[in-house]
C-alpha cells in the first residue's frame, strides 16, 4: 500500500507492506539512518523519534500508523549547519561514546525540555530512564541535558 509520511517537514510517498515497522521504513526506505535500532521490542529507546511532538519508539509503530502525523527524527534537529542546543550540549559535555543510544536520547531530551524547561538532575535522570546507554554511565548525559536547558532558556529570554 502507498502512504504519505511527513518527516522533518518533508512529505514522502512510500510504498509499504502493512506490517512494516516505522523504524524500518525510516531507515531503509527514506535512508534516515540516524534513527538507530537496538532491541526492536521497545526496551532500549534507541529508535525514539517524535510523532506530533511526542516521543515514540519507532520500532513499536507500524509505518501505516504514522500516516498523516508530523514526524521528527534526529536529522531534523539541526537548522542547516546550526546544531540544536541539545546537540551542542552533548558535543561540549562529551555525552556520547559509541553514539548508538544518542539519537534516541536527544529526541527524548528535546521533548522533555519543552515540558520541563528548568529540570532538576533527578528529573533528567527519570526522563531518560527508558533510554539505555551501555557506554557513558549517564553522568555526562545528565550534564549535557542540564546545560541544554540553560542554553535554551537563554535563547528564549
Ligand atoms: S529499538 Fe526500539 S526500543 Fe529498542
Ligand atoms: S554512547 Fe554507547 S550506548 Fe550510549
Amino acid at each position: 500500500m502507498t502512504i504519505q509520511l511527513k518527516v522533518n517537514g518533508n512529505a514522502h510517498t512510500v510504498s509499504v507492506e502493512p506490517r512494516m515497522l516505522l523504524s524500518d521504513v525510516l531507515r531503509d526506505e527514506l535512508r534516515l539512518t540516524g534513527t538507530h535500532v537496538g532491541c526492536e521490542h521497545g526496551i532500549c529507546g534507541a529508535c525514539t523519534i517524535l510523532m506530533d511532538g511526542r516521543p515514540v519508539r519507532s520500532c513499536l509503530q507500524l509505518a501505516v500508523q504514522a500516516a498523516g502525523s508530523e514526524l521528527c527524527t534526529v536529522e531534523g534537529l539541526a537548522d542547516g549547519s546550526e546544531l540544536h542546543p541539545i546537540q551542542t550540549a552533548f558535543w561540549e559535555h562529551h555525552a556520547l561514546q559509541c553514539g548508538f543510544c544518542t539519537p534516541g536520547i536527544l529526541m527524548t531530551a528535546v521533548h522533555f525540555l519543552k515540558e520541563h524547561p528548568h529540570p532538576t538532575r533527578e528529573e533528567i535522570r527519570e526522563a531518560i530512564s527508558g533510554n539505555l546507554c551501555r557506554c557513558t554511565g549517564y553522568q555526562n548525559i545528565v550534564d549535557a541535558i542540564e546545560a541544554a536547558a540553560t542554553m535554551i532558556d537563554k535563547d528564549v529570554s
